[in-house]
């Protein structure tokens, strides 16, 4: 087997053998094929495509490059979420306790920023003290004690995903459906949660931009967990304006703090407590209230000791931006467009998430929104705050906002979608 035969059959829309995909994950993984030549694959992928049967057996290729984790011995059903990816999405930081306190272990093995998308990892690590690595024995110990964990996934999971993934961010071939749906469910299948709910993001700030794509992708994905044991369900959910009022890591923390104590804005409340149900729906718990355990303080106990778990402190100030820029409106009107990619762009430029892999993130750095598509604002009235330490970098961000909003005047029948779609 070679790879330059492997890359011509997807070049010229062949269908790969099972032979050819087990031994092109694995000669990859071990560094046989080269970074160029997997790179043209990919390519290959995403122009032409891979059938439902490729991308099972590519994906199970994945799996078996590492190691599987088996929470088997927990006393208590496992469910994880997995977002593909979004601006303002910090709902995994409430969610994750939330369902805790309802009865579910919660093992949320998360990711890192990619591109104008932000990343948990990133959110966290702005509390102080807090780490993301955590020993296999660890992350059982914090399951088993207080039912929830946010962590880096080892490098023994799906270890062929963690070479492509970073290969894939740097030579445009992310938004592929087989090569998307093969990524996140190698991880999670990998994972060993017995169930998973997928909240798949449509619109400007998301990876589908239109609802036939993500349907696409929530079948193809619904269908390999459950394929491999795992009780998977999906959400379509908005992305066309950013989630809640902030975007950046810091920032995202504190309004999540904010659902926890009982407030916080309405979407991210509604879009937690959907997933929620549906999370424990899938984990054998339909009757757990997950609205009570927000209201009565359980779910923010539960917060505070899975950060406290984990080296944070739930009580530390969070670290804030050195500086700060207004944008305000042009005009008055309703606002009826705050564009997702461009909030996610300009946080993203200012230091929220980063050009290179290697690079740090800004704790503090982000946008703020004042005003959601819907509200009436006025001519010179704040609109945005921009959060950076490096304030060279507002003109980038002004520009990539340069679009992002729409005021109309006049009588004006605006609607905002709901957030979940379907
Ligand atoms: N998230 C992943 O883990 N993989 C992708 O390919 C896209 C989003």
């Amino acid at each position: 087997m070679d790879a330059i035969s492997v890359i011509r059959t997807k070049r010229d829309r062949g269908t790969l053998t099972p032979e050819q995909i087990d031994w092109v994950i694995d000669a990859y993984t071990r560094g046989e094929v080269a970074d160029e030549q997997m790179s043209a694959l990919a390519m290959a992928v995403l122009l032409n495509g891979m059938s439902r049967a490729e991308i099972a057996r590519w994906t199970g290729a994945m799996i078996a490059s590492g190691e599987r984790m088996d929470f088997s011995s927990l006393a208590r059903p496992t469910a994880d979420k997995h977002s593909t990816g979004g601006v303002g999405d910090k709902i995994t930081l409430p969610l994750a306790p939330l369902v805790a306190a309802c009865g579910a272990a919660v093992p949320q093995l998360s990711g890192r920023g990619l591109g104008h998308t932000g990343g948990t990892l990133d959110k966290l690590e702005a509390i102080p003290g807090w780490r993301a690595t955590l020993t296999n024995p660890e992350l059982l110990g914090i399951l088993d004690d207080v039912g929830a964990v946010i962590c880096a996934a080892g490098d023994g999971l799906a270890p062929a995903d963690k070479k492509l993934y970073a290969l894939r961010d740097v030579t445009g071939t992310v938004e592929s459906i087989p090569l998307i749906a093969s990524s996140i469910m190698s991880k999670k299948i990998a994972e060993g949660t017995g169930s998973l709910v997928l909240d798949v993001k449509v619109g400007s700030g998301a990876f589908m931009k239109n609802l036939d794509d993500a349907r696409e992708l929530a079948a193809t994905m619904v269908e390999l967990g459950n394929d491999h044991g795992v009780r998977t369900t999906a959400l379509l959910t908005g992305m066309a304006t950013p989630l809640g009022r902030t975007a950046g890591n810091a920032l995202e923390v504190r309004e999540s703090v904010e659902v926890l104590a009982g407030g916080g804005p309405a979407d991210v409340v509604e879009l937690t407590l959907a997933l929620a149900r549906e999370m424990l729906t899938a984990a054998g718990l339909p009757d757990a209230d997950p609205e009570k355990a927000l209201a009565d303080g359980t779910a923010m106990d539960h917060w505070r000791r899975m950060i406290t778990a984990q080296g944070g402190d739930p009580d530390a100030p969070l670290p804030e931006a050195r500086e700060r820029q207004v944008v305000t409106a042009p005009s008055s009107g309703t606002l009826t467009r705050l564009d997702a990619y461009a909030v996610g762009l300009a946080a993203w430029r200012l230091g929220a998430g980063r050009a290179r892999k290697e690079d740090p993130v800004q704790a503090g750095a982000g946008v703020e929104l004042h005003a959601r598509p819907g509200d009436r604002v006025v001519a010179g009235q704040p609109l945005l705050t921009l959060h950076t330490d490096t304030p060279e970098k507002f003109p980038y961000a002004e520009a990539a906002l340069a679009d992002a909003t729409e005021i109309a005047t006049g009588a004006v029948d605006f609607e905002a979608p709901p957030i979940v779609l379907e």
